[in-house]
This record gives C-alpha cells, structure tokens and sequence, in this order.
C-alpha cells in the first residue's frame, strides 16, 4: 500500500546531509539502496540524486511506524522524518560523503513498494547491457549514471554561458528538412499531405546554419539533435548531439581560438581542470606519417618510423619491391617484448592483416644481437641502421610492414594503439587535445570512381590550391580542422566556400552535374547570389566529449535513453511495426 505525501515536504537531498545540520529535523525522499535488520534496529540506506545516507530506525518511533519500517524492501519510495546525528564513534564511513552522521527517524511513510529488481541498483555490479538498456529506468538510478547525467547537464550549461558571453544567438533549424550530405544514410519521413514525398532529418545543421550567415545571423550555435543512419560503433548513435557552431568575417585562427577557449572554460567550470591553450596543432600529412591516422592519441609514443632510406638496397625482396612500386616501409618499436613467442608474433601478423598487410617482419633485439628469419637479407650496416633509427635497444621488438602508403598506415596505426593498450602505455587520467589542420579536400573513392569530399562538399579549398581543382584534385588542401582528444576526433569544421563559382566547380569535381547540384542545392546556391559573408564554423560531438569526460568507454553511458549497436530502443521496442491505417493515410505499402 503506498501512502501519501500530503503534509511533507522534502528538507534536502539525502546525498546533501553532513555535519552541518547536526541536531536538526529533516524531511527525505528516496528510494531504499539497502536495508539491513540488526535485531531490533533497522538501518536503511536512503538514495536520492545526490547520494546516500543511512537511516536508523527503531523501536522508540512506535510500534506501527516500526512495523512499517520492518516491511521497507529495496527500491521502495520512503518519505523519513528524522533528526541529524553523528554516528557512534567507530561506525564512520569515510568511502561517504554523509558518513559522519545519520538520519534517526520518527516518521516514515512508504510512498511507493517495487517489485525486486532485475538487478541490484549500484555501481560495481556487473549487468548486462541489454538488461541496462531494457529496464533504463532502473539502470539510470545507479549513482555512476545519475553523475553522467549530472556531468551532462553541468557542461551543456557552461557551453550556453560561454556562448552567451561571446555574442552567439541560439538559432533552431529544422528536423524536418531535406536532406544535407554528411555521407551517412538519411533518416526518411513519409509526408502524408504529399503522396510519395519524404522529409529527412537532419545528418547536422550544415546548410542552414550556412544561411544563417547569409541572413547576417552572424555568429550562430545551437546544440542540436543529428540523425545518420549509419554502421553503430561505441562512439556512434543513429541520433546524436552536436554543439553547432558558425561565424562570420573570420579565418581558421579565430575559429580554433574561440573553440579551444571554450573547451577550457567547460572543462574548467564542469571538472575543474585547467586545460593549456593554445592547444598544439598537427598536419594532417604529419599525423598520418607518424601515427598512421587522422586522429592520433598523443597520450603515448610507439611512433611509426620510415626506414626506406634504410632498406632501399637490400636483398628482402619484400621491402624493395614496394619501394620501387612508390610503397612505403615503415616500423615500430614495441619496448621490451622481446619475449614475445612465436604465436604472439603470429598474432600481431593476423591484427595488422584486417588493415590489408601482407605480412609482419620483425627483428628480436636479443643479448646476442637481432634475431629474426629474416637477417639473411640485410648487411650488418643495413640491421645496425634499421636498429638505430627505431632506437632499439636490448628487450625490444621492432616490427616492420612493407605496402602502399594507406595499408602501412592503418596496419601499424591500428598496431600502435593496440600495443600501446597491451603495454599499458595509456594514462586514463590525462586528457590530450591535438587540432589536426591542412586536410586534404578531397580524396579518390575507388568504388565509386570519383571524387568525394573529405569533410564536405562546403569546406572550401585554400586559394593557392585553387588551380588544382581540375588539374589535380588530390593535391588540393582544405581550410578544414579536427579537435581530437585521446584518440577520438571529438569536433570537425571549415572555413567554407562563399562564392557561388567554387562552389559549382566543387559539385562538378565530385561528379555532381550541375542539374543534380541545382535539385539538390539549389536553394544554397541561389543564396550565394545575393551577398555571402566569408563564414566559416565546427560542430562537436557532445556525446562524445562526455563520454570521454566522464571516463567511459562508449557514448550510450552519457545518453539517458540510447540505442543498440543495432539501432533498437530495448525499452520501448522501437522501431516497431505500424497499423495498417497508419500506412495507407502515408501511402505506403510494405514488401
Ligand atoms: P561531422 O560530420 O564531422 O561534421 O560531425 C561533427 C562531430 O559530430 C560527432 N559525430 C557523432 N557522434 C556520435 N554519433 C555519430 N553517429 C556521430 N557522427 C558525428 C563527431 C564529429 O566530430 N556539419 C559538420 C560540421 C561543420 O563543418 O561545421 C559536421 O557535421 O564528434
Ligand atoms: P615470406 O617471405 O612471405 O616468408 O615472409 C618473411 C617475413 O616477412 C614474414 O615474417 C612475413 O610476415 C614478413 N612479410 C611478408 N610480407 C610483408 C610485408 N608486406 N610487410 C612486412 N612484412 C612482410
């Protein structure tokens, strides 16, 4: 039986008692964490939001109150009135941050009972995902969730302040809209008013917030639900949240200020951790050769290192039939795994072949020299040149990889982390930041014979670039750049194109005919014809941030109600099959 609230009003949050309110009367609310009967005194750990603390009821409140606490159970909804106390000297719980006192009770009402839960509520209880996911509810009372919440909350607010101070104006664009390239699949809403017509939801705010600059809203944010309809990773919804961001009159350096500036007042005012600015930058073309990706995590080194120079005159056939075919070789030195078997080596090969390798070659830097099966086809000078530029000491094992210039790349980028996780080499602690800046604008797809942009088709080219456009695309730079933190790529932006010809040449170049751009983009393209700021902006993925804020290992931790890998909500089942009626008024038939 529940009771009613009638005539109580909670005092404070359970979690925000100390020793402050000693000897005062407080009125609580919350769900019972844990109780235990100790012959004659019960003891109930009451949560809330902001914590725990532990209430003692006994006998003295009278024998019906009393009977009532007895039939308390986990997960029930109590209302207590009690006094503050401290706790007797040696029951102090310092793990608390209400351990130094307790709630004695004199009231208690039990507002609603639960059903035992699917799982025990706390936070070192291993559950599985799909159990979280179907009873989120639940799963979101747990004291880790309710701080991601709390985190979430805490930043979107300092990115408002932030924002506000500087002079942006929040400007909401549409969810029902057409479709804006950010290269996934659309999200589709049959229109019912217009038989056989479909909305899309927006992939991100792009074109809009491009207008917005030419309706003279001059510096435009807003954080924004997207909607791409892609392969789901840990770091990908099919509807996430972008903090959007564009200005106008500026060049690259104001937007990299004004964003690094507020990435270090949200840090600062949401975890209290001074972030350095300027933050350091890399070249795309740098980042590739060092770290084998775009996106590399500076936290560790383990940097891959070209050895053309010294291997171009060997006998490994293997390494010098790439150089002539304009191929790369490249290592890295895995410190201290000397002592890895064959079947570790072996391992390591089958890893760098899902990035298209060919083969792992590696010298054993032993007490007696290197080892390997390989020697046979180097000089002594060739293996002491090899050994020196990759620092290899005794103990360590340097591996190698001989391919064009993007399988050598993914093969040890991916080597690079997984070795540096394997060797521990990561501080978890440690929040790195990195912009990589002069991007490629475009870059050739193999399957689609074309050229697609890199970010996309309204980044615009550095103007020394600009002849290249037809004579050789894949030289073009784009006035692009990426904030990336631990190894995430957390937010992407440009400068964008302004003039109504680049951006035609730009649709031409990756293989739009000017009718198709005209369908598609038409509306932008007629705006570029009545006076355009230079405008240039960023988006960041919220979820992303946070999740690396908060320390998690998947954004689905700081979303209160996210989806599966495979894009269900276990909770409410969705999506779902609709009613035949609710098909026809959409004309639609189902295959
Ligand atoms: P982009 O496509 O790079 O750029 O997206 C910006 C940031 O959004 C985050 N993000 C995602 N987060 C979770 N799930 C997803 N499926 C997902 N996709 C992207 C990433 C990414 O860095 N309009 C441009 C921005 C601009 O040019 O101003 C855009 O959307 O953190
Ligand atoms: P093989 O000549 O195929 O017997 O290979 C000799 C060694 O070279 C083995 O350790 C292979 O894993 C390695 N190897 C083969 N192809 C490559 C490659 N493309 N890059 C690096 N190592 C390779």
């Amino acid at each position: 039986m529940s009771e009613s609230l009638q005539g109580l009003k909670r005092s404070q949050y359970c979690g925000a008692i100390n020793t402050d309110f000693l000897g005062k009367e407080v009125i609580l609310m919350g769900w019972v964490h844990r109780r235990r009967d100790h012959g004659g005194v019960i003891f109930v750990d009451l949560r809330d939001r902001e914590g725990l603390v532990q209430v003692v009821l006994n006998p003295d409140m009278g024998e019906e109150l009393f009977q009532k606490a007895e039939s308390v159970r986990n997960e029930y909804v109590l209302a207590i009135v009690g006094k503050v106390k401290l706790r007797p000297e040696g029951t102090i719980n310092s793990n608390l941050a209400t351990g130094e006192i307790e709630v004695t009770a004199k009231e208690i009402r039990i507002l609603s009972t639960a059903k035992t839960p699917p799982f025990y509520i706390d936070d070192d209880v291993e559950v599985d995902e799909t159990v979280r996911l179907k009873y989120r509810y639940l799963d979101l009372r747990r004291p880790a969730m309710q701080k991601c919440m709390i985190l979430r909350h805490k930043t979107v607010h300092a990115i408002h302040n932030y924002f506000d101070e500087k002079g942006f104006l929040e400007i909401e664009t549409p969810m029902l809209t057409k479709s804006s390239p950010e290269g996934a699949r659309d999200y589709l809403v049959p229109s019912r008013v217009h038989d056989g017509e479909f909305y899309a939801l927006p992939q991100s705010p792009q074109i809009f917030k491009q207008l917005l600059m030419v309706a003279g809203m001059d510096r435009y944010y807003q954080i924004v639900r997207c909607f791409r309809d892609e392969d789901l990773r840990a770091d990908r919804q099919p509807e996430f949240t972008q903090l959007d961001a564009e200005m106008s009159f500026v060049n690259r350096d104001d937007v990299i200020t004004i964003m690094e500036d507020m990435i270090a007042a949200i840090f600062k005012e949401s975890l209290g951790l001074e972030i350095k600015t300027p933050l350091p930058r890399l070249s795309y073309t740098e980042a590739m050769e060092r770290f084998g990706v775009d996106k590399p995590d500076l936290r560790f080194g383990l940097e891959l290192v070209d050895i053309a120079e010294e291997v171009k005159n060997c006998n490994f056939k293997v390494f010098t039939q790439v150089l002539k075919a304009d191929g790369q070789v490249k290592g890295i030195n895995a410190k201290g795994c000397a002592n890895y078997s064959r079947k570790d080596i072996d391992d390591l090969t089958k890893f760098v072949g899902i990035y298209g390798a060919k083969g792992l070659a590696y010298f054993i830097m032993t007490e007696e020299g290197v080892k390997s099966p390989i020697t046979k086809f180097f000089t002594e000078d060739e293996i002491n040149n090899v050994v020196s530029k990759l620092q290899g000491k005794t103990g360590d094992l340097l591996l190698f990889v001989a391919d064009e210039a993007p399988v050598v790349a993914a093969s040890l980028g991916h080597l690079r982390l997984e070795l540096g996780k394997r060797l521990e080499l990561i501080n978890n602690d440690e929040f790195n930041f990195l912009w990589i800046v002069d991007f490629p604008l475009l870059e050739y797809d193999e399957e689609e014979k074309r050229w697609v942009a890199k970010h996309h088709p309204f980044t615009s080219p550095v103007e020394e670039d600009l002849d290249y456009m037809t004579s050789d695309p894949g030289k073009v730079k784009a006035k692009a750049y990426d904030m990336i933190l631990n190894g995430v790529e957390i937010g992407g932006g440009s400068i964008r194109i302004h003039q109504r010809e680049i951006q035609e040449l730009m649709f031409k170049t990756i293989g739009l005919s000017a009718e198709e751009a005209k369908e598609k983009f038409g509306y932008l393209l007629d705006a570029f014809e009545y006076g355009v700021p230079p405008h240039g902006g960023i988006a960041f993925g919220i979820d992303r941030l946070l999740m690396l804020m908060s320390g998690k290992n998947t954004i689905r931790d700081v979303i209160a109600f996210p989806k599966t890998q495979s894009a269900m909500d276990l909770m409410c089942k969705a999506p779902s099959p609709v009613s035949d009626r609710q098909l026809r008024e959409l004309h639609i038939k189902i295959k």
